[in-house]
Parts: structure tokens; sequence; C-alpha cells
């Protein structure tokens, strides 16, 4: 979605800028524009498309001269995508410059107050009434003006502001929109997100709502909404800025697939100490625990289906009930929640708008909400009752594969936790599952491995235009996600079902040259997922089967077949996704798709 960057130093602008908005390229975005004031005049360039067209306007920031500037990559929202609707936007006298992420929700009622008042707008923006309000309340002191402004806008906001009466300072404000400050020898940055400064500094400040910020060369201020200062922490960031980059492989997707082992021992590792599970996250008392009546489970994309193997898991395991809700559909139901339900909230970026609403609705009904996040100081990270990081790193491909493995794991840890501690998982179980747990970043560095293998298969299927993925219980779960991500990145037309109800409609799909993957893991099912495979083969079907490695007699009723190691059956959810992940991804790269940064999605939708 859109990204933020500005800067004011001892350097350039501009080219620090282009630099910023090409490390938020993975957000999404379908315009990019900058803007920098040199001392006498704020000047801008915008461009519709790549951050490269903006690039190639102004000669790499060459010709932006100035230290102090804002930019921006906008995912259109109101307007089309086009150089005009782009940020920054100016007033009419060309001394007030915003970039903006978020939405104005009042900005209509707004924009005829100012029209009235004389205001002529430019572009289709809800962004445009911020900068216009500011120039209406500006006499002379921005941050008064800044107030006022936010005072009367309703809705989401992360602002860079230029004021080119200032040439001291730039200025930011949020409020229910992601906001950090960098702070370096050189100079100090603001961004909507860490990766956009990592290379210039790891020192940085997360904003709250309701803060505003004035930066200069060598300081950085924090205000209130009253103009209070305000004590902020300075905050070190351990990644490295590699782990923001290919790390030499062609695709951030495939860095990301192959970080899946660290990702996981990371998440499980230190969680694990003399054999138990240590969840000091979930901060209810052993007897909460036991008298929790349910879980909700909320969260929107792989994160919903990384909630629904955690259903499976947590049921077994915990022996409480479970419900997985899509978070669009459950901020606007009117779910039956009370104090004795645990809303577990999952997000990888931890700003997702629908799961950020339904986070806060599930609160108003009571329910105590426990976030399993990856981006650390996200929104919903801070406003969970309880968070627990998923660890996994940057992940800046769009489609999910590491954030979606190390939830899944999250939730293998809460499910033996609670059920150890309600005394429904037998010491036995919980030995044996502990085990295998560890084993499974080894498991999957196995898998990964075998690459070749399905990149043979994957360009033997390239150029198909229907995937149907079918499975029973967890590995149903997992053929949701695993459909996802082949129809993310390589636009095939994909669905999953759970195989049982290929009958009730979808076998009328199947037709000569179909392929079906089935995902065949639980032992217990192998017979009724082979009837299933038998089945569409009849009809024509090629069948592609993820089964463990023991279960050899797959071949005689599938024409592929692929090994996952064998491991405990709750576990498989995080095994199989893999390659079907790479699949997913060779065919895309074989069909010549921006793997990364797929048409038309975004990696973090903020907003609805
Ligand atoms: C977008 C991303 C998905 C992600 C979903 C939920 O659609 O492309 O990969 O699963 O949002 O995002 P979250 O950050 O809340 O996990």
């Amino acid at each position: 979605m859109c990204g933020i960057v500005g800067y004011i130093g001892k350097d350039q602008a501009a080219p620090i800028l282009l630099d910023g908005l090409t490390k938020l390229e993975y957000r999404g975005y379908d315009s990019a524009g900058v803007a920098v004031f040199d001392g006498e005049a704020i000047k801008m360039v915008k461009a519709k498309g790549k951050i490269d067209n903006l690039k190639s306007r102004c000669n790499n920031g060459e010709s932006l001269k100035g230290t102090q500037g804002i930019g921006h990559t906008r995912w259109a929202t109101h307007g089309e995508p086009s150089d005009l609707n782009a940020h920054p936007h100016m007033n009419a006298k060309e001394t007030l410059s915003v970039v903006h992420n978020g939405i104005i929700e009042n900005f209509l009622e707004l924009k005829e107050k100012l029209q009235k008042r004389g205001y002529t707008f430019l572009s289709d923006t809800d962004t445009e009434v911020i900068v216009q309000l500011l120039d209406f309340y500006y006499k002379g002191d921005i941050l008064s003006a800044l107030v006022e402004t936010l005072r009367r806008v309703e809705g989401s906001y992360s602002l860079g502001i230029l004021d080119a009466d200032d040439s001291e300072h730039i200025y930011a404000a949020k409020k229910d929109s992601p906001l950090i400050i960098g702070i370096s020898e050189s100079g100090n940055f603001v961004a909507s997100d860490i990766p956009a400064i990592l290379k210039y500094t790891d020192k940085v400040i997360i904003l709250e709502d309701n803060e505003i910020v004035r930066l200069s060369r060598d300081s950085v201020e924090i205000f209130n909404m009253d103009l209070e200062p305000v004590d902020k922490e300075i905050m070190t960031i351990d990644w490295d800025i590699s782990a923001a980059e290919k790390g030499g492989y062609e695709h951030f997707m495939m860095k990301e697939i192959h970080e899946q082992p660290k990702a996981i021992r990371d998440c499980i590792s230190p969680r694990i100490k003399d054999s138990e599970i240590m969840l000091h996250e979930l901060r209810l008392t052993e007897d909460e625990i036991k008298d929790l009546k349910k879980v909700n489970i909320i969260a929107c994309g792989s994160a919903y289906h990384a909630g629904c193997v955690g259903k499976y898991v947590l049921e077994e395991c915990a022996r409480i009930p479970t419900e997985v809700f899509l978070a669009s559909e459950f901020r606007y139901s009117d779910p039956v929640v009370d104090e004795g339900t645990l809303a577990i909230i999952i997000s990888q970026s931890g700003e997702t708008a629908d799961t950020k609403a339904a986070m806060k609705e599930a609160k108003r009904l009571g329910a105590r909400t426990f976030a399993i996040v990856n981006a650390v100081g996200s929104s919903i990270a801070r406003e969970s009752d309880d968070v627990m990081y998923t660890w996994a790193g940057p992940e800046i491909a769009v489609a999910t594969t590491k954030g979606y493995t190390t939830q899944v794991c999250s939730l293998y840890l809460l499910a033996m936790y609670m059920g150890k501690i309600r005394g429904t998982l037998p010491d036995e179980s919980y030995a044996e599952m502990l085990k295998e747990l560890l084993l499974l970043p080894e498991k999957i560095e196995s898998i990964l491995s075998e690459k070749e293998h399905i990149q043979y298969i994957a360009n033997r299927f390239s150029g198909l235009k229907d995937v149907f993925f079918i499975g029973r219980n967890i590995d149903y779960s997992a053929a949701l996600e695993a459909s996802l991500k082949l129809k993310e990145i390589s636009y095939v037309h994909s669905d999953a079902y759970a195989a049982g109800e290929l009958k009730h409609g979808t076998i009328s799909l199947i037709e000569k040259g179909t392929l079906v993957i089935s995902l065949a893991t639980q032992e217990k099912l192998y017979g009724k997922i082979v009837s299933n495979m038998i089945e569409v083969r009849a009809r024509g079907a090629f069948v592609m089967a993820v089964t463990n490695e023991d279960n050899k007699a797959i071949e005689e009723s599938s024409d592929y077949a692929l090994y996952i190691p064998k491991t405990h059956h709750s576990f498989t959810a995080v095994l199989s996704v893999i390659p079907c992940q790479l699949f997913a991804y060779y065919v895309a790269v074989e069909k010549g798709c921006d793997v990364d940064k797929p048409r038309n999605l975004a990696k973090s939708v903020t907003v609805e």
C-alpha cells in the first residue's frame, strides 16, 4: 500500500528519498512522487507507474537540489492512478507540500467548505484537503496549523510535510496508519516502514497515534495534540540491510521461501526452555486459561489460512471450541463474544485495516485479544491486550511465505501450551510434539533441497488455466494457502476444496488435462483422499500428490508425487505448503510474471 519517506540532513535529499521509496515498493503502489525544498522554493516531481518513471523525470534525483524533502508511493483509493493524483500535494502558493497514507473519511465535506472559501482543488484525492486546510489555518506557525487541521479531519493518516517558510525542519504526524522516525548522524528520517531507512540508520522511534513530529538536521521533537513535548524511546533495529534486500536470489519471494527454516527456528526456539513451552506473552493466569470458553481466530488472507490450521490444533490439543473468521466478515457480523472468549488476531504486517477493526470490535465486546504479529511495534501489536511476535524478519514479497509458516508455528506453540495447562494434552504427546516441532526447520531444508524436481513439474504445467487443490482436515487448510499462492503470483485460476465436497459440485469442472493437486498427509484419511484422486483421474485430471515420504503407494493413484518428511500429523501444514510455494513460484517465473509484486495486490492492506 502507500509508502512515505522524508529526510532532512546534510546530504542531497532527492536520491535518498528515491532510494527509500524503492525499498517500499513491496507495499504495492501505482504512482510515486517527491518534493524537495531547495532553499527558495518547493520543487515537486510526480509520475504514474513505477519509481523508474519518477527517477527518469528528475535524473535519479540529481536535478532536485536541497537537503530536505518528502516522497511517496501511492496506491490509488480516491481518484485513479495518475501524475496529478500522485502525492505530494501542494497549496496554490506552493509553500506547503504534503504526503499522506490512509483515508480522510470526511474529505468531501471539508472540500466543499474550502471551495466555498475560494480554494481550488487540482486532484481527486482526499489528501488534497489536508494541504488546503493547512494553508487555511497557517498564520506563520505550521505546528498550530497542523493541530487545527488534524482536529478537523476524520479517518486515518500518516503525514510528511514540507513548509517553504521553514528551511530548518520537516514535519510529520500520524493516526491509525504506521509511521516511524529514523535518527542518524547525517540527518533524520520519517518513513512508513523500516526498510525505507535501514540503509542509513538502525535507530528508530515508533510513533503512536496523535503524535506530531518536528525534525531538524540534528534533532527530533515529538509533541502531543496540545503541542506538549512527548518523551519517546529510541529502538535499535537488529535487522541488517541485507535482510531487506534480495541476498543473491532472483526474487524476494524465493529468498523468503529459503528463510523459512531460520524464521521458524527464531520463532520456536527462544520459547522452549528445558522441554517446556514458555509463552509469557499470553498474560493470563493458569486458571484464566482453564476457564476460557472459546477461541475466535480473526485474520485476512494467508493469516486467515494460518488460523484455519490453528483451529484443528487448538481443538485437538486444548479441547477448546475454536471458530475462524475473516476479519472483514467478523467486523460487520454480530458475533457472540464475551469475557470467556480469547480472540486471536493474526497479521503479518499488523496494519491490515479489516483485522484492526475486527480486533477493536472483539475488544469492545469483552474478548481478551491475543495478537500474533510479525511487524514489531505495528498497530495491532500495540493495541492488542497481548502480543506474540512471529520473528520472521521483514517480508518483502507481496505473497507471504515465511510470514504464514511462522504464524502457523506460533499457533502450534499456543495450542500445546494451552493444552498442557488445561490438562487436555497428555505429557507423552506434549513431549513428542515438542520434539517434532523443533525438527521442522531441518525438514523444510530437506524439501528445499529437492526444488529442481518441483521446478521441472511446474514448467510442465505452466500453460495451465485451472488448478484445483484438495485435502481433508489440516490438509484442507494447507490447500487453501497453497491455492492462494498459485493464483496470487501466477494468475492461474485456482481453488481449494475440502476433498469430501468434490461430489457436491466441483467435480463437474474436472475435464481432460485439469490439474488437481492433492494434499494427502493425514494417515487416518489416506484411503478417503485416494478415492477422491481416483475419481478425478477417471475424469481426465492429472493428479499431483503431496504426501508423506513413507506413502509411496500413492504413486498408483497419482501422476506425480512430491514427498515431505514424516512429522506429527498436526505439523504437516508447515511442510506440505513448501512444495506448493515453490510450485507457484516456478509457474509464475516460467510465465514471466512479476513474482514479488503481483498485479493489483498490496502487501499491507491498510484501507478497507
Ligand atoms: C495481503 C497480503 C497477504 C496477507 C494479507 C493479510 O492480502 O498480500 O499476503 O496474507 O494481506 O495481511 P496481514 O499483514 O494482516 O497478515
